[in-house]
């Protein structure tokens, strides 16, 4: 009998090169993001076909409020534009959407979207659709410390306790991380998480990944041995 394949339980892309897909076509930077868009609709799709049970995407950082502010406004109007028109199709898919991410600086309207999808999908249960939002790993790990704090907790503090205080402290570690564009970074994503997450990088500009190039990152994770710090099994 053939092995089963391995597969990620959690399957994480820092979505990179909207801005150069469209300047390579002498497009605007938000048509990029706009492609970039309709290109992760399709892979939700994908990736729970692939019997994936949570896949989160690096949407938006911390740091990306430096952008120009027309860049900015135009990736939140996408933001409202994806909750108002799409989230109705990955709960018919059994889709879970959640935000993560800090809180402050998105605007109220937003905000209230956000917390409509989530609370709209929140009984789905066949793949939880993770958007970062306003995340950066250590803004998490800043306000993980602070919460926990809060709680007044007995030193000495274990692992446990801080993750606990994460986040989404439910979600398992990333097992896959994929980043498109041919940077070689992680970018303040999932930092603690990351730990013993294996990598796959591309030269493919996000709004170019397609299922081929899924199937190649997942085979090439599937084929890795994964050791925690262990011995050769
Ligand atoms: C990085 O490309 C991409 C972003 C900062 C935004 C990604 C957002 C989307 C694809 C829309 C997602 C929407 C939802 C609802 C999840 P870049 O601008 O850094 O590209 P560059 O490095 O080529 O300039």
């Amino acid at each position: 009998m053939a092995e089963e394949k391995k597969i990620p339980t959690h399957l994480a892309i820092i979505l990179d090169g909207n801005g150069r897909w469209a300047k390579r076509r002498n497009l605007p930077r938000l048509m990029g993001h706009r492609a970039g868009l309709r290109k992760l609709e399709q892979m939700v799709r994908l990736v729970k076909r692939e019997g994936i049970r949570y896949f989160s995407v690096y949407a938006f950082s911390t740091e990306n409020w430096n952008r120009p502010a027309m860049e900015v406004t135009g990736l939140m109007s996408l933001f409202r534009y994806y909750i108002r028109r799409k989230v109705e199709e990955i709960k018919a898919e059994g889709g879970r959407v959640r935000f993560c991410g800090r809180k402050d600086r998105i605007p109220e309207d937003l905000l209230r979207q956000m917390k409509w999808a989530e609370d709209y999908t929140a009984d789905e249960n066949k793949i939880d659709f993770i958007i970062c939002l306003n995340y950066g790993g250590r803004a998490e790990i800043i306000d993980a410390v602070n919460s926990l704090i809060a709680d007044k907790p007995e030193a000495p503090v274990t692992e446990q306790d801080l993750r606990n205080h994460f986040y989404l402290p439910d979600v398992p570690d990333p097992d896959l991380i994929i980043r498109t564009s041919g940077e070689l970074r992680l970018s303040n994503f999932w930092l603690w998480e990351s730990a013993y997450s294996e990598y796959y990088f591309t030269d493919i500009h996000w709004p170019d990944f397609d299922e081929h190039e899924l199937r190649k990152a997942l085979d090439d994770y599937a084929g890795r041995e994964r050791r925690y710090g262990g011995l050769k099994g």
